[in-house]
């Protein structure tokens, strides 16, 4: 995916800001041999997540279903005393619902150029060195100028990650393996809905949806998931 000029003014102008912010242990920057420089887990084929999102003070909950074998991944987002639960539904063939299924009912949907993220797409990240974080002492990577990568040393399992912009997840569970049913990856009937104008603009543009409060506050987190899936994709 092109970024525009202001995505990637807006990166250098946070990536300058996180290498100042980031934990970054002198091992870091001293050259090491590439055999005892850690890797990052690959990603468990299927696995579901909760996440706990804090975004300048805007706390929300994620739930987070990846299924890589069924080509689809799942973040259901309920931001703190907020609206209805926000489905941000993701196929492989890179189209994409986002919906809620309680008043007010909506739906939206996108088509990407790119499907969800590899099990592996944390492959070529650069090692950062070591540091605690949230009690675990953690191995952490960036990839991408997108986002910094913390990983429990003895678990493996991850323990945090932070978008180039601050938004951070918290990982609070990570069961392996976990699968949602199939009937619930269904999205509504609503999201089919040939009349529907702004969901044709919606189609054009994913970048500047935006039909109500609930999805604008998380436009961002979903653009970001979207950038982050096109620019580890290539
Ligand atoms: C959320 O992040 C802000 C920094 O952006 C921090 O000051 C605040 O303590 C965090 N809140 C929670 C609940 O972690
Ligand atoms: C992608 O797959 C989903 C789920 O099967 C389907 O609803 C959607 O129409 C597909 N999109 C394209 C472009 O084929
Ligand atoms: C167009 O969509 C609206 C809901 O968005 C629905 O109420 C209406 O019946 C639809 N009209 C036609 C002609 O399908």
């Amino acid at each position: 995916m092109a970024l525009s000029l202001l995505h990637l003014h807006l990166l250098i102008i946070t990536t300058t800001f996180f290498f100042l912010l980031s934990p970054a242990p002198a091992a870091a920057r001293s050259p090491q041999t590439q055999s005892d420089t850690p890797t990052p887990a690959p990603w468990p084929e299927q696995f579901h997540a909760l996440l706990f999102m804090n975004y300048s003070n805007s706390l929300s909950m994620v739930d987070l279903w990846y299924d890589w074998p069924g080509g689809r991944n799942f973040n259901i987002i309920q931001d703190q005393l907020g609206g209805p639960p926000l489905f941000d539904l993701e196929w492989n063939n890179g189209t994409s619902f986002f919906y809620t299924l309680r008043e007010p009912l909506r739906c939206r949907s996108a088509q990407l150029e790119v499907g969800v993220l590899r099990p592996n797409w944390l492959d070529g990240a650069t090692y950062l060195g070591r540091a605690h974080v949230n009690g675990f002492l953690c191995d952490a990577w960036t990839k991408a100028d997108f986002i910094w990568y913390y990983q429990d040393v003895e678990s493996s399992r991850p323990v945090k990650w932070v978008f180039y912009t601050g938004r951070t997840a918290h990982v609070m569970t990570f069961e392996v393996g976990a699968v949602l049913d199939d009937a619930a990856w269904q999205a509504p009937d609503y999201c089919f809905q040939k009349n529907d104008t702004t969901k044709e603009q919606q189609l054009e543009s994913p970048e500047i949806f935006s039909f109500d409060n609930a999805l604008s506050i998380n436009h961002n987190l979903i653009q970001q998931n979207t950038m982050l899936r096109s620019s580890l994709r290539s």
